[in-house]
């Protein structure tokens, strides 16, 4: 699957050490990114097409003159969360503290904004020489990462620095430098959002005020975090999250059916979606006239989180949410508490949504208690602070 948020363009240049390079992609996408590869034309001489395409599951082309209507140096440079090229050879390396720009690689770099980091590999002459030595500075002054090469062994009878460095400290540098956070890689995570809706005839439904905002915050978090991240979401207009997996949905019964199928594989549940306490008792297939609408019959839904939980199994991890219109007084913590409980939770989120709060906003404030009664108070934060925050927690509870 293509985690966004962990989108790499591997780019290739031409050298001895241009295999290594297929160690490298492979090491990358066990820390859980989509890999992109980039040759040189003069790469293609050591390593072809083909290797790329197989292991990295996609088209591969070097040629800035294909596809020119999608104008895909551009394109790529904008999909690509990070650039990594290996090996940099001592021409590319020129070229790119020159801002030259004369193959679909150089051209993507030109136009990119995201972290670039450049792994040398060349004989030492070449790598001491004081043109290269000037180009790396250079490099370095303007933010790129550009690993020092290993010393040892060369192409023939040579010896000294220049070798294409170990691929496990490329990948350590890398993490480094461009802050990635893998935590929560190979982990599912569950999350729903948004309200669901219950119909009362084709025209009318009963629907509260969550908009998704908290539940994709959470769900783009925990994707970012290298996840595997399945999204239920009730009626919610959010843009869908790529690298997410979507089951939109619209009732409580919908919601109900969709958590089941998907709970039994995830490590971490987050139920941050507004459920509808109750459904009309029937659903009338024609629009119910003005003068029958006086009063509409309603049954009890039933407490998805406090059902899922009973079929939990001791290694995941269950997060609830707790709206209240009223001050987040003792009494407030106290009930909050008794819910975690009766649902069988993990973390609850308390906030108060009372006077416009909270519903469609970018910030959040509330208190975060934890069964083992610590409790964090979150003066308003952003939900996406708040998404890791609970990710945080809960992964903490898992480990
Ligand atoms: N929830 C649920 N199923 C429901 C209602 C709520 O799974 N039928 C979940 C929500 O997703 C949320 C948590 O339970 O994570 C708390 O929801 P809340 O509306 O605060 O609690 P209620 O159980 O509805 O209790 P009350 O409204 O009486 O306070």
């Amino acid at each position: 699957m293509t985690l966004l948020g962990r989108e790499i363009i591997l780019g290739v240049g031409g050298g001895i050490s241009t295999y290594k390079s297929a160690e490298l992609l492979r090491r990358l996408q066990d820390v859980g990114f989509g890999v992109s590869v980039i040759p040189t034309r003069a790469s293609l001489n050591f390593v072809g097409s083909a290797t790329w395409e197989a292991l990295s599951g996609r088209s591969v082309d070097e040629n800035l003159w294909n596809n020119v209507h999608e104008v895909p140096h551009i394109k790529k440079a904008r999909e690509a969360n990070l650039i990594v090229v290996a090996p940099a050879t001592a021409d590319l390396i020129a070229k790119i503290s020159n801002g030259l720009a004369d193959d679909l690689l150089t051209n993507v770099i030109s136009a990119a904004t995201c972290p670039i980091v450049l792994v040398p590999a060349m004989h030492p002459e070449m790598w001491l020489s004081a043109a290269n030595q000037e180009n790396v500075a250079t490099l370095r002054r303007r933010g790129l990462l550009v690993i020092e090469p290993d010393e040892g062994r060369m192409t023939g009878e040579d010896f000294g620095v220049g070798r294409y460095p170990e691929v496990s400290r490329i990948i350590t540098e890398i993490s480094e430098f461009a802050k990635i956070n893998s935590d929560l890689l190979g982990r599912k995570v569950l999350v729903t959002a948004g309200g669901t809706r219950e119909a009362i005839d084709p025209v009318r439904f009963i629907a509260n005020h969550s908009t998704g905002k908290q539940g994709y915050a959470v769900a783009k978090a925990a994707r970012n975090r290298g996840a595997d991240v399945v999204l239920i979401a009730a009626n919610s207009s959010l843009d869908d999250l790529p690298g997410v997996r979507t089951i939109s949905v619209s009732s409580t019964a919908q919601m109900a059916d969709a958590l089941d199928k998907e709970f039994s594989t995830c490590e971490i549940l987050i139920m941050a979606a507004a459920v509808a306490d109750a459904r009309p008792k029937s659903f009338s297939s024609d629009k119910i006239k003005k003068s029958n609408y006086q009063n509409i019959e309603l049954e009890a839904n039933p407490d998805l989180l406090a059902n899922i939980s009973k079929k939990r199994s001791g290694n995941q991890v269950l997060v609830a949410f707790a709206a209240e219109t009223l001050p987040l007084n003792s009494e407030r913590v106290e009930a909050a508490k008794a819910k975690m409980k009766h649902k069988g939770s993990d973390l609850i989120y308390l906030n108060n949504v009372g006077e416009g709060a909270i519903f469609g906003a970018d910030e959040t404030a509330g208190l975060l208690i934890d069964s083992n009664g610590e409790s964090i108070e979150c003066k308003n934060q952003s939900k996406d602070t708040l998404a890791d925050l609970l990710l945080d927690r809960a992964l903490n509870k898992l480990r």
